[in-house]
């Protein structure tokens, strides 16, 4: 059996690697209100009963909705609560997602992450570059991280990560601020930064794959369940804990809008895989990874 670390560090603290999304928590489509706000709440103060530490949020879901159902279910936030939003996207009144990547944009972005978080500082900001999530393209983001130092040297941001971008992407943003994390998409079945995410590890730079359980549509793989009863876990348990024994600094925050659904990923933590339920999950994916 291959056991795993369930820890990494992470702005100045030590969290859980099980962590959590809450881009669920707002409305169809990451749109308007949720359609059971009770629900919600109890998702999140449920998920810190079970030991998270590390929530994934944005003004951007809903928008303002998933940061200040945050805020009412969670403010004061515990001391070791490590919370982290991104910006570089706005809604417009359908819902549409838009690039706010100018500097003036990325300010305002940051501000309005502060008011609905209730913070004074923000522990985290990934800078979210748009574009394809299958395929991050290049390009210089000079503009964009250098605007986030400078709200970093203000004290309104304590660290830097960055969403959906190239290796390239990210050596440049080194060049400008210490980088703490990159949140691009990766899972079980969707391995295109296999090569780079043990690298990432070397440097300690947290990698947070979006969609760890394939998103809006969640994995569907024949192995998968067979391997999932096999271990005698549900299939999305086992892709998680895959992710888990993927390397030490990969930390999950897998989304959910329901209780079941959040105690079900949890158990991930606990779930021993054999170096034969690895090769074979590793299979799906059509890849050999090392762990
Ligand atoms: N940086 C970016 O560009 C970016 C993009 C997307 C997401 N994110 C972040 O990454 C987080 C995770 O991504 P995600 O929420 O989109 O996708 P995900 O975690 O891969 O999957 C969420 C989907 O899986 C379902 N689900 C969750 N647990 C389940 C279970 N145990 N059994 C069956 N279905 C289950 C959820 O529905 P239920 O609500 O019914 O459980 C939801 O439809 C987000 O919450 C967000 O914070 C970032």
């Amino acid at each position: 059996m291959t056991t795993t670390q369930l820890t990494w560090p992470l702005a100045g603290r030590t969290v859980n690697r099980m962590g959590y999304g809450a881009m669920q928590l707002a409305g169809p489509g990451v749109f308007g209100p949720p359609k059971d706000r009770a629900t919600a709440l109890a998702v999140l103060r449920e998920a810190l009963a079970l030991g998270v530490n590390h929530i994934d949020t944005s003004d951007f879901y809903g928008p303002h909705v998933t940061n200040q159902l945050i805020r009412e279910a969670l403010h004061p936030y515990q001391d070791d609560l490590v919370i982290v939003t991104k910006v570089g996207a706005v809604r417009d009144s359908q819902g549409a997602w838009l690039p706010a990547l100018e500097p003036a944009d990325i300010e305002r972005s940051v501000h309005d992450n502060l008011r609905n978080l209730g913070l004074d500082a923000l522990d985290v900001v990934n800078l979210r570059v748009m574009g394809d999530i299958h395929a991050p393209s290049e390009g210089s983001i000079e503009r964009q991280v250098a605007a986030l130092a400078a709200l970093r040297e203000k004290g309104l941001v304590r660290h830097v990560g960055l969403s959906n971008v190239t290796a390239a992407q990210v050596a440049e943003a080194q060049r400008i601020v210490p980088v703490v994390c990159v949140q691009n998409h990766y899972n079980l079945v969707h391995r295109a930064d296999d090569a780079w995410i043990d690298d990432l590890g070397r440097q300690g730079i947290a990698y947070v794959p979006f969609f760890p359980l394939g998103g809006f549509t969640p994995i569907q793989s024949d192995a998968l369940d067979r391997i999932a009863r096999s271990v005698g876990a549900t299939p999305m348990t086992v892709a998680l804990a895959w992710l888990l024994h993927r390397a030490p600094n990969v930390l999950l925050i897998p989304g959910t809008s329901s209780l079941a659904h959040l105690r079900e990923n949890m158990q991930a933590a606990l779930l021993p895989l054999s170096d034969v339920a690895l090769a074979e999950l590793d299979a799906i994916g059509g890849r050999a990874a090392t762990y």
